[in-house]
């Protein structure tokens, strides 16, 4: 009944931006886990004289880290990751929208799902916020899948009404009966939440938006997420579209979009006033620092986000980005901040990990639950080792420090370090 996992422990215990000592760490420690929750954490010495009978599993030579939340994923687009020499919105035309465009096909879709799933799990990622399909089927298929998965999923029907391809296109009246079917069926279903997602105000309506705005005010407890603010030339094509906006938040603020359960990925070009209004309603950003370097929409302004107080997590935004890991998804985003010089701002791996873990939780208000290892919460954790004869291993073996060792991780660890994976204590590594 009771499991000790014995390992090296690291966990962040608070925000590393504006607390001191926000890493906790235990070399040799313990997760004491009772039902799928942590019962007790600390050295592993003491937690075992205390808990003798307990089940001892140890992991030598291995960390024991929170599972990843990833605040920003398609579940349609691993098939085009590294789709090289494309801007944004010629990217979407020639390889995204056509491969999206199969998942009308339900069988393919299941297939995709299972694909998708089992390469969050492989990658320690335990919790996400998904970008769905357009397909209702898809969807339906993709949510028996994510149920089935073990894995904590938020996902919605992705909608666009314009600009896209005549297959994706939906109305809002259809799309409107379309989300009160999914959200009866999967909203809330053991670990899966429903998110309202239009693709971007520039493939939406005025209508569409608006159907999406119903929906939320229907039923609060709703998550909602979409694009924003990622590529120059995309911001100019949505205030052409939006004559009466004045930036690209307001052409989601106009339908009652942004609020606490929004999450907005990318962000990269953003005025102060809408940093300020994101704050002020406590909307969340998906920082996607792979995909902003990839397809080439620009360097995340981190200092500005924290100057204002927007909270951001990380997000992969496969196939934009260029993988599901998020140990180099930290460690791009750390790039991208070293590169801005003065206007960078200078990451420690404490809070590379609080990016990867607690601030995606709190993102997806999901802190009370996962995030981190407090005593209660439910054990979600991933063992990460070392493969043998790796540079990984090399570098770890000369670290100083609890801190060294997760830059050391955050730099070199990949999905083949990966050892198992679990939620609520039970495996989910496929
Ligand atoms: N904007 C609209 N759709 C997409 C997408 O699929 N990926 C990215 N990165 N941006 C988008
Ligand atoms: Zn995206």
């Amino acid at each position: 009944m009771l499991k000790l996992i014995r390992g090296y422990v690291l966990h962040t215990l608070k925000n590393p931006f504006f607390e001191e000592e926000a890493l906790e760490g235990f070399e040799d420690g313990a997760l004491l886990i009772e039902k799928g929750k942590i019962l007790e954490l600390g050295d592993f010495s003491q937690v075992s004289k205390r808990y003798p009978d307990a089940d001892v599993i140890y992991y030598k030579d291995a960390f024991i880290l929170p599972g990843f939340v990833d605040c920003h994923v398609h579940y349609p687009q691993v098939p085009i990751i590294g789709a090289m020499g494309l801007r944004l919105l010629e990217w979407l035309d020639t390889r995204t929208l056509p491969e999206e465009a199969r998942l009308a096909d339900s069988d393919y879709a299941r297939t995709q799902a299972r694909v998708f799933l089992g390469l969050l799990a492989r990658n320690g990622t335990t919790t996400a916020l998904v970008f769905g399909a357009h397909f209702k089927e898809a969807m339906h298929v993709f949510f028996d899948e994510a149920d089935k998965s073990g894995l904590r999923i938020t996902s919605g029907l992705v909608l666009g009404d314009r600009l896209l391809k005549d297959e994706l296109h939906t109305d809002p009246d259809k799309a409107y009966a379309e989300n009160l079917e999914l959200i009866r069926r999967w909203h809330n279903h053991g670990r899966l939440r429903y998110a309202v997602t239009p693709r971007f105000s520039l493939s939406c309506s005025d209508e569409l938006l608006a159907v999406c705005g119903r929906l939320l005010k229907e039923q609060p407890d709703l998550f909602f997420t979409s694009h924003i603010n990622e590529q120059i030339e995309e911001i100019e094509t949505v205030l052409e579209l939006f004559e009466d906006s004045s930036d690209y938040l307001s052409t989601y603020e106009k339908h009652g979009l942004v609020g606490k359960h929004s999450v907005f990925a990318h962000n990269v070009h953003v005025s102060d006033s809408e940093l300020g209004r994101l704050a002020k309603a406590e909307s969340s950003i998906a920082h996607c620092a792979s995909s902003n370097m990839f397809i080439g929409s620009g360097l995340f302004d981190m200092k500005r986000h924290l100057e204002h107080q927007v909270q951001f997590a990380l997000g992969s935004d496969v196939g934009g980005g260029t993988g599901f890991s998020l140990f180099k998804e930290g460690l791009m985003a750390y790039q991208g901040q070293m590169l801005q010089l003065a206007k960078g701002f200078p990451l420690t791996a404490t809070q590379l990990l609080y990016l990867a873990t607690l601030a995606g939780a709190k993102a997806l208000h999901l802190d009370q639950t996962v995030g981190n290892f407090a005593v209660g919460k439910e054990a979600d954790f991933m063992i990460v080792k070392a493969p043998d004869k790796s540079t990984l291993k090399q570098t770890l073996e000369h670290s100083p420090s609890a801190e060294a060792s997760l830059a050391a991780l955050f730099t070199l660890a990949r999905e083949d370090s990966l050892l198992d994976v679990f939620v609520s204590g039970e495996s989910v590594f496929v």
